[in-house]
């Protein structure tokens, strides 16, 4: 701060003159309106209160010797209100006695000046005071300043970080991906070899069931190897699926009517477990572009794993919804539907435990006791829907249940844009209370 702007603060400082003798009022006045200061004057103590109440002067000149109320009493009630306890108070009084002066400082004045004043002592003192309140003044002004950029940088530095963990996130899909897609590869290779010698040995072993079928005990151990022929045989289906192998044949559909025709032959079955099938369809959904067999797949193999979590009886919930993204909503007239097909299936099954939650879409990963299940349906899924430009997601509570989202472009929108979408679309479901669940998002 410099002494000009230092100065030119000074100038816009606020006096309030107190005494009610005229003729000091008037010489005070004089000399400080000389000085530049702004001057108001008051001759009681409640004039000077009404004064003070009307507008906070800049420092207070003050009498002790009142009328009305005693100078003293004055400064008392100043400097007990929150409003007013920050205006400095100089007494200006003919009273010289030491404990006048100490009296004065006790009450809360900042200086004492002993009547018949000199003007250089009063402008001097006046000036100390002013200056001290203007570095004051500044310090707070600054000290607030501190506060907001401490704010701003706070939530700047929020949102980087919220960036830096989409950003890792993204880019630890991405790998994934990359690595699914190489073991997706090596997978069919792998599985192509595998099927010429396995339909020889099932070719080989039908011939001699069929050669030795009086030998029973021979019978019953080629039984045994076909059953394990016939295990084999899934696990390569499923994996074929998985490295993506079969061909995609997208075709305009209706979501709705792809689950009911799939429900309409698993419910009966369901029922019969003790499973209740709820449906929350939206009408008008738009159809979608995709692969109908590959998304009743979906359907079927996500279906199939409630049903087991629920075992002997629950609530299976499939709803439909359109989602659209805030900032995302159609602007013209056109005809194109915008947004995403929502498809939730929701089970009050056995949920899936926080440490396993990760895992389920990795190929192999199963809970299911041995020879039950492959491991293979979930990263199935997560590998059809990404193909037909969609996203798969779930979301569980151990000892509750659990749901799978799937969001699938309307219009086809093959973009990034969808994994984004996806994240948006959770985040609205946590923030409206539906789903408080652990949630990942298949890798
Ligand atoms: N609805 C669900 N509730 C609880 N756990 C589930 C659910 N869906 C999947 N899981 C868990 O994810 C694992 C992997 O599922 P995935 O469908 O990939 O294989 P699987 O069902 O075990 O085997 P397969 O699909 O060959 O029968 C399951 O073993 C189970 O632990
Ligand atoms: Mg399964």
């Amino acid at each position: 701060m410099n002494n000009t702007s230092h100065g030119s603060l000074l100038m816009d400082m606020e006096i309030l003159v107190v005494d009610d003798c005229q003729n000091e009022r008037d010489l005070l006045s004089l000399y400080l309106i000389k000085e530049g200061y702004k001057i108001r004057c008051a001759s009681t103590g409640e004039e000077a209160l009404a004064a003070v109440k009307s507008s906070i002067p800049d420092i207070i000149l003050l009498d002790i010797m009142l009328p009305d109320i005693e100078g003293f009493e004055i400064c008392r009630r100043l400097k007990s209100n929150e409003i007013t306890k920050k205006i400095p108070v100089i007494f200006i009084s003919a009273k010289r006695e030491g404990k006048d002066i100490v009296e004065g400082l006790r009450k809360g004045g900042v200086d004492y000046i002993i009547k018949p004043f000199a003007k250089e002592e009063v402008l001097a003192r006046v000036r100390n005071q002013l200056e001290l309140r203007v570095l004051l003044k500044l310090h707070e002004q600054s000290d607030q300043e501190l506060k907001q950029s401490a704010i701003k940088l706070q939530e700047t530095n929020k949102t980087l970080e919220e960036y830096i963990d989409k950003h890792e996130a993204a880019q630890d899909r991405m790998v994934q991906t990359e690595k699914l897609a190489g073991v997706g590869r090596l997978t069919a290779g792998v599985c192509h070899e595998i099927l010429n010698p396995l339909n020889i040995i099932s070719g080989q072993t039908q011939a001699l069931i069929l050669e030795r079928s009086e030998d029973g005990e021979l019978i019953q151990d080629l039984n045994m190897i076909m059953e394990e022929i016939g295990r084999i045989d899934k696990i390569i289906d499923g994996l074929l699926a998985f490295s993506r192998r079969g061909t995609n044949q997208s075709v305009l559909l209706e979501v709705n009517m792809e689950l009911e025709s799939l429900l309409s032959f698993l419910e009966s079955d369901m029922s019969h477990d003790g499973i209740k099938v709820v449906r929350k369809f939206a009408e008008d959904l738009p159809s979608i572009k995709a692969d109908s067999d590959q998304l009743r797949q979906v359907f079927f193999n996500i279906i199939n794993n409630a049903k087991y979590a629920m075992g002997e009886g629950g609530r299976l919930t499939i709803s439909t919804e359109v989602f659209v993204p805030q900032g995302q909503e159609k602007r013209d007239d056109s005809q194109n539907e915008e947004g995403y097909v929502c498809i939730k299936i929701s089970d009050t099954g056995s949920g899936i435990k926080k440490e396993n939650i990760k895992k389920i879409f990795e190929p192999f990963f199963t809970t299911k006791p041995i020879n039950t299940g492959t491991g293979l349906g979930l990263s199935v899924c997560h590998s059809i829907v990404e193909q037909n430009g969609g996203t798969l997601d779930v979301k569980s509570e151990y000892g509750e249940g659990t749901t799978f989202i799937i969001l699938m472009p309307v219009n086809n929108q093959n973009d990034e844009s969808v994994e984004q979408t996806s994240q948006l679309f959770i985040d609205q479901e946590e923030e409206l209370g539906q789903e408080k669940w652990d949630s990942v998002k298949p890798l």
